[in-house]
């Protein structure tokens, strides 16, 4: 079946991210969120990260014009009907997730793909959830999604291997680097990635160092963009807390236990970016 639309559910920045990238490589989007308000919003966001794009000269005015236009927009699941691959981008809550599934397997036909964008619910138990474990994957989109190259593929226990292969050649089309891994806790990425944030955490509430050392320690000494504190805050706190809490329980480990600091500042609200406020202050 080829895939030519796609209904991405959830508005926020994966979501809008996610809806940019198939819309650049001429697939059309419907992009779906419980407010108009979000759906503006994620509008909103594209539209930003298409100017960039522009203003590189990396796409001409009339791109954007048309990149815009094959995304279209609605606050109804129902809506979702006459697509072939759904991925669904919304907050990190298991009953949520499947509520929606459970709702788009009553509204689309047998052979179309749901895709998860989760960053650690299993996609196993989402796919038993959904009614169609078989056409049922993971597709992790990383942050910022129009930059960043990988889609890491995960396959719940399942996963048909023709749903894989399909996924797998549509990431490609997007011009992503599709990686695939099996369903344990936090995949490949967040399981190593959080612990090293995580750590990153521990350092800075024994005091170690200041966080502008542990940043530019990791940037300078082991070439990454973005050190893992500022990287914590572009993710959202929120999200690492609840990624390594997911880890501690499904792995069982105390390696995973999150660092107090880390759950005091998503208690005080200091989400990152997002917030304002994480370990950098962001007001300016
Ligand atoms: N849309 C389009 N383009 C964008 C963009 C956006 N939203 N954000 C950045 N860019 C482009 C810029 O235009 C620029 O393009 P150019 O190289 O052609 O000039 C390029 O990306 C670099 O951007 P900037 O120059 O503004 O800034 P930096 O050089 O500091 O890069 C960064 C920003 C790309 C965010 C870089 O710091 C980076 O790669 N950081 C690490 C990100 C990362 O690790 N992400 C994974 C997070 S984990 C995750 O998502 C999993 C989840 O489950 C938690």
């Amino acid at each position: 079946m080829a895939i030519e639309k796609v209904a991405v559910i959830g508005a926020g920045t994966m979501g809008n991210g996610i809806a940019q990238v198939f819309a650049q490589q001429g697939f059309h989007v419907l992009m779906i969120d419980i407010k108009k308000e979000f759906v503006e919003r994620g509008m909103g966001a594209v539209d930003k990260s298409l100017s960039r794009l522009l203003k590189k000269e990396k796409i001409t005015e009339d791109d954007k014009s048309r990149i815009l236009e094959r995304i279209s927009t609605s606050t109804k699941i129902a809506d979702a009907g006459d697509g072939q691959l759904v991925v669904e981008a919304v907050f990190e809550d298991f009953d949520a997730k499947t509520a929606i599934f459970k709702e788009l397997d009553g509204v689309c036909g047998e052979d179309v793909i749901f895709a998860s964008n989760t960053s650690s619910i299993s996609i196993t138990a989402l796919g038993a959830a959904s009614g169609r474990p078989d056409r049922f994957i993971g597709m992790h989109f990383m942050n910022p999604v129009p930059v960043m190259k990988l889609v890491e593929i995960i396959r719940g226990l399942a996963t048909s291997d023709s749903t894989t292969e399909t996924i797998s050649d549509l990431s490609e089309k997007l011009l992503k680097t599709p990686i695939e891994v099996n369903d344990y806790p936090g995949f490949i990425a967040n399981r190593i990635l959080m612990p090293m944030i995580n750590e990153a955490c521990f350092c800075l509430m024994e005091g170690v160092a200041k966080a502008e050392a542990i940043d530019g320690i990791m940037k300078l000494g082991m070439a990454h963009p973005m050190g893992p504190l500022a990287l914590a805050d572009l993710i959202g706190l929120d999200i690492c807390l609840n990624i390594l809490r997911v880890l501690h329980d499904g792995l069982g480990d105390p390696k995973y236990r999150p660092c107090p600091l880390l759950v005091k500042n998503v208690e005080a609200g200091y989400l990152g970016r997002k917030s304002g406020k994480g370990f950098f202050d962001y007001s300016g």
